[in-house]
């Protein structure tokens, strides 16, 4: 199995190019399953979880070519994909599949809106908590569909007219519920209104090409959504937004190590309230033509308190990287998950490269060390993982990361991305 393996005390300097959002390409390639037509979606990254999901589409009828070769000859960074899904040829998502990558659960929605029935497994637990469906349910529910679990799996049903549309009140806000309600919905019969919708950047990521399919939707990113269901959906060609947790990520790194690099193709919109935290963290943000330019020179790092919300507050999935950096900050900081219940895997294995991390509920209480030395770690999950790598990189000596494979569900080309900016990152196998 393949670890990384980073020496460090270098400072990055130079350009990263930021690939396509993960999470924005994934509930735009399960929106391929609402139409007969082609969706083209550009930017597509090159990633474990997106080649997971087109095997799963595979399996409901879905064509996937890649830049206009098979998928297995698709090589290189973020790619364009085009997907048809002429007719859906199987209605169930099995639990070997759906329990490997939580999202592919967001086919319930297309499944059902399209032919009216889907057999989808229960995604089960995993390891930042036990991540529940009850708002999937309940929002379907609310469009008229008949929601029975049995063995394992939900069998979701659709009245035979096809879903209708409803008022619904999100009681938490939830990414994937807003996605799944956004697909099924577009396809009811008349008009749903969702409260207390998720604002993430990847909701009008989806809503924008759900529109430009011919969906009629109003109030993306804002906390209420319109839409207005259509009979049907034609094909379309999109291009997937910059993924702002890489960009988050990069960023931390930078203010870790000190240095200057550009992150090419983001953009601050898209993490507004992480840049204001690393800017009080010292480092000095910029947003040029091409970017985001992010500097730390000589000053230290200073400690800031951090608590995790839906956006725009401050992303849950930049907790872990957050919480490297300030390790080395210079004082105490808190951060406070409230998102997930298990996100703090990560303070074991950043203890044994030296920090003093304490855990008090769902707060950490950091406090800043002068430094940090390379230790075997292990990556429990994806964001975790990385915040090993940003650790590492100013660990002294060797910090090597097993179970690497999280990192690739999440991060497109991370050796090469960094070492091009003088780090020294290497992926060894065994
Ligand atoms: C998405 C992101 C993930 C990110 C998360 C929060 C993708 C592929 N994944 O995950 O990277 O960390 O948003 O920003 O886009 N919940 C329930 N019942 C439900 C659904 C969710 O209680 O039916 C809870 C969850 O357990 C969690 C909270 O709601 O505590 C938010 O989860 P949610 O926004 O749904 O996360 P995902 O969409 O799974």
């Amino acid at each position: 199995m393949d670890r990384i393996r980073i020496t460090g005390g270098n400072q990055l300097n130079g350009i990263i190019p930021i690939s396509g959002a993960k999470n924005a390409a994934l509930p735009l390639m399960i929106a391929s399953l609402l139409t007969s037509d082609t969706l083209t979606l550009e930017n597509v990254p090159h990633l474990a979880d997106v080649e997971q999901l087109i095997r799963i589409l595979g399996n409901h009828g879905v064509d996937i070519a890649v830049n206009g070769r098979r998928e297995s000859q698709g090589e290189g960074y973020s790619r364009t994909v085009h997907f048809t899904c002429r007719t859906i040829v199987d209605t169930t998502a099995p639990y070997e599949l759906v329990s490997k990558m939580r999202a592919s659960f967001w086919v319930i929605g297309p499944l059902l809106a399209r032919d009216g029935k889907a057999r989808v497994s229960l995604p089960g637990g995993c390891a930042i908590g036990t991540r529940p469906v009850d708002l999937f349910i309940e929002g379907l529910e609310a469009l008229g569909a008949t929601m029975e679990i049995d063995s394992g799996y939900i069998n979701a049903t659709a009245p035979s007219g096809g879903l209708i549309g409803a008022t619904y009140t999100f009681p938490k806000v939830s990414v994937g519920a807003t996605h799944v309600m956004l697909m099924a919905a577009s396809l009811a019969r008349g008009t749903t209104v969702i409260h207390n919708a998720a604002r993430e950047p990847e909701v009008v990521d989806l809503a924008q090409c759900l529109t430009a399919m011919g969906a009629k939707i109003e109030g993306a990113g804002t906390s209420t959504i319109t839409i207005e269901g259509v009979t049907s959906l034609s094909g379309a060609r999109h291009r997937v937004l910059p993924d702002r947790i890489e960009t988050g990520t990069y960023a931390m790194a930078v203010a870790m190590t000190g240095g200057d690099v550009l992150l090419e193709g983001t953009r601050a919109s898209l993490l507004e309230n992480a840049l204001d935290t690393l800017k009080l963290a010292g480092a000095t943000i910029t947003e040029t033509e091409t970017g985001l330019r992010v500097v730390r020179n000589g000053n230290g790092i200073h400690p800031v308190d951090v608590v995790t919300e839906p956006f725009p507050g401050f992303p849950t999935d930049l907790q872990a990287q957050f919480m490297a950096l300030m390790t080395r900050a210079q004082g105490v900081s808190h951060i406070t998950e409230t998102i997930f219940e298990n996100r703090f895997m990560h303070v074991q294995e950043l203890a044994r490269l030296g920090a003093k991390i304490s855990l008090s509920g769902q707060m950490a209480r950091i406090e800043g060390v002068s430094r940090l030395k390379g230790a075997p770690v292990m990556a429990t999950d994806l964001r975790a993982s990385v915040s090993l790598v940003i650790a590492g990189l100013v660990a002294e000596g060797e910090t090597v990361v097993s179970r690497v494979y999280h990192l690739d569900r999440g991060f497109e080309r991370l050796e090469e991305k960094l070492n091009r900016c003088g780090a020294q990152v290497e992926r060894v196998s065994d």
